[in-house]
């Protein structure tokens, strides 16, 4: 009530969690929209900055438009967030670009203030296309890496790097090395989710956006691509002790929301594995996850690779680039590596005397 009350711009940030479904959750959104429109007093411009599909943005004008006191007049704008977990205030503080949907001067010229500081290119479009922007852009992030992840499978069985072949093509201008890092996949609370609701809304309009529904199934697939290579080192994984070093759906955060580790563990568990892990800052996450539940969670790295039939890398934390490799062979008990992450170099594995088996490129 205060808020909505002494504000000028009012911003929604409020969740917005898939359904069983896939298709966005919008009831907080549209929960706030209708306190919003009960308490403002004055002209506001409320700007929608969760990440909702397309048409969101008319939905939360008719709410305002149903609910507010008469006479009172408003704006609504789009202007989606880009910031990425672990950098987002560097991310703020220096984006790429500012989106923003409008459909007035006045909620234009407010928002170009309001981010003037920040010195940024600035894109004005319409609400419908701000809200598209996000989509599209989370969903050809996510395409590069399907695409890197298909490109690394053909590579094995080709006998190129995936390493060499992505900063081939990074140096083009148009394609950029950016997201071009093969692995096991995407995982975390955006991408997923954003691809899921991208297909669905696209479904909705009459289209049916097969590319999507292709970089959803291969990054899924990559996850399989990982458990195929514990395989062919462990032989039979019933009863093999595996150490799995990170966890966390990438480095620099603890956030285990649909990281590929959960799903790597449960399926290795299925299949009677036992399972000891080690993550710089999620473990107590992972501790709450009931998939999770019969893994061993360790001090550190090297307590967890003890005795182990091999260690599975799932994340590329700085702290797994620095390990003492040596040591690593000494307390496994066969000079096993999968690195689900590329984050060594196979020559200095084999030199080392690992077997070490990688995403894309030659094992040793
Ligand atoms: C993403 C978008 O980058 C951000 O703009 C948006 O606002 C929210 O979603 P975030 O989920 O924090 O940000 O992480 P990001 O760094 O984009 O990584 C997403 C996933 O892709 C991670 O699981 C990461 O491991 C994976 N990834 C990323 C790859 O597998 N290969 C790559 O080359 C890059």
């Amino acid at each position: 009530k205060e808020a909505a009350g002494k504000s000028e711009i009012i911003f929604i940030a409020v969740g917005t969690p898939p359904k069983e479904n896939g298709e966005a959750d919008l009831t907080h959104v549209e929960a706030v929209a209708m306190g919003i429109a009960r308490y403002m007093t004055s002209y506001h411009l409320v700007v929608e900055k969760s990440t909702t599909p397309v048409e969101t943005g008319m939905w939360i004008k008719r709410t305002l438009e149903a609910n507010a006191r008469k006479g009172v007049k408003f704006d609504v704008a789009s202007n989606p967030e880009f910031l990425r977990e672990g950098s987002a205030i560097e991310d703020f503080m220096h984006p790429d670009r500012i989106v923003i949907g409008v459909e007035s001067k006045r909620a234009k010229d407010t928002l170009l203030e309001l981010y003037r500081p920040l010195g940024a290119e600035i894109i004005v479009t319409n609400i419908n296309s701000a809200e598209i922007i996000k989509h599209a852009s989370n969903s050809f992030l996510a395409t590069k890496i399907s695409f890197i992840n298909a490109v690394a499978n053909i590579c094995e069985k080709a006998g190129a790097d995936i390493e060499e072949v992505a900063r081939g093509m990074g140096f083009d201008k148009r394609i950029g090395r950016a997201f071009l890092n093969a692995g096991i996949g995407f995982g975390g609370f955006c991408f997923p989710k954003d691809i899921e609701a991208f297909i669905h809304i696209s479904d909705k309009l009459g289209y049916d956006f097969e590319l999507l529904k292709a970089v959803k199934r291969i990054n899924e697939e990559q996850r399989a691509v990982l458990i195929g290579k514990i395989e062919k080192v462990v032989w039979n994984i019933k009863g093999k002790t595996i150490a799995v070093l990170g966890l966390a759906f990438k480095p620099n955060t603890d956030d285990m929301r649909f990281a590929p580790a959960v799903e790597i563990i449960e399926r290795l568990i299925g299949e009677g594995a036992v399972i000891k892990a080690y993550d710089p800052q999620s473990m107590e996450r992972a501790r709450a996850i009931p998939g999770l539940k019969n893994v061993k969670f360790c001090r550190g790295p090297y307590d967890a690779v003890k005795g182990a039939e091999c260690a599975v890398i799932l994340t590329e934390w700085n702290e797994f680039k620095e390990l003492d490799l040596k040591k690593v062979k000494k307390l496994l008990k066969q000079p096993v590596i999968v690195d689900g992450r590329n984050i060594y170099d196979p020559k200095k594995m084999k030199e080392l005397g690992f077997r070490y088996h990688c995403i894309g490129r030659a094992s040793s």
